[in-house]
């Protein structure tokens, strides 16, 4: 069993990216700079800006935190995302999901400029994504492509089945596995909450991506031998043995699933720290894309 470890490669990802950063700053181009804008205090998405900001700073990008209190209206959050897309110091930028309750998600992501759209979850992009043509593939799915690819697992032939259908990992995954690219060109299944005999299906994966956000809920019994498992998962659970007072659960029972697995992803450790690394990447990309 081999563990695609997410830590190590996406350290190797952001050290490709500062040494790239070091030449276009020797080259006299323009530092590459993101912007994250973060509503509210949920403490998950404080954790996951912060972090997003010092990877920024680890591989020499210039970065701007935008905090707004939880009772921002939806109108002063517009013209925010305004600001940023008329802003030409700033390459690209995310707006950190969940939004509060008040706030219409969809209109949110409609409003920043495709060309900044580092998440990659504008429609124009998700479009282009879905067409194969070249744009911003939002950073779970891109991560998990990669991590793929750095590890060399075959997905060419292969019977990937995909458990959820999120418009941010599940849909987008199955779309990219299924299409003619490096990696790809598997016959995909999407399944989800309203599957029936999901066993049946899942006993006949080579590749299954886990992406539901239930702890644990895959077991050995629903796996074969030799199955890769990526496991999309992180769920806070209570524990008290802990210095913060949680501990980090995937979607896989990872002690009983790992014995059978021919790869799989920890949690945490596998594809969480990707997703940092395909959001420089992004920006990289937009960065040389908008100077
Ligand atoms: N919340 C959970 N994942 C993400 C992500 O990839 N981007 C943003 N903006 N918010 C998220």
């Amino acid at each position: 069993m081999i563990i695609l470890d997410g830590k190590k490669t996406s350290s190797d990802i952001k050290d490709e990216i500062t040494q790239e950063v070091l030449q276009l700053k020797k080259d006299g181009r323009k530092t590459p700079h993101l912007a994250a804008i973060i509503v509210g205090n949920d403490g998950a998405s404080r954790t996951y800006v912060g972090a997003k900001v010092k990877a920024c700073n680890r591989v020499g990008f210039h970065s701007t935190l935008v905090e707004l209190s939880s009772d921002t209206s939806e109108k002063e959050l517009l013209s925010k995302i305004e600001e940023l897309n008329n802003n030409n110091e700033i390459d690209g930028f995310i707006v950190q999901l969940p939004l509060p309750k008040h706030i219409d998600e969809q209109k949110i992501l409609m409003a920043v400029d495709p060309n900044k759209d580092v998440d990659g979850f504008h429609p124009t992009n998700v479009g282009k994504m879905a067409l194969n043509l070249p744009t911003f593939i939002s950073a779970t799915p891109y991560g998990i492509l990669e991590l793929l690819d750095r590890y060399h697992v075959e997905t060419s032939g292969k019977h990937v089945v995909v458990i959820g259908r999120s418009h941010i990992v599940g849909s987008p995954m199955s779309i990219l596995l299924s299409q003619k690219r490096k990696v790809g060109n598997a016959t995909v299944t999407i399944t989800h909450s309203r599957t029936q005999n999901l066993t049946e299906i899942t006993l006949k994966a080579d590749i299954i991506i886990a992406a539901l956000g239930i702890p644990e809920f895959l077991t050995a019994s629903m796996v074969k031998d030799n199955v890769t498992i990526i496991d999309v998962g992180i769920t806070r659970v209570e524990d008290s043995s802990k210095k913060n007072g949680y501990r980090l659960l995937g979607d896989v029972a990872f002690d009983e699933v790992s014995k059978k697995a021919s790869f799989i992803t920890p949690v945490p450790g596998g594809v969480g720290p990707m997703t940092i690394a395909m959001l420089l990447k992004n920006t990289l990309l937009a960065s040389k894309m908008n100077n």
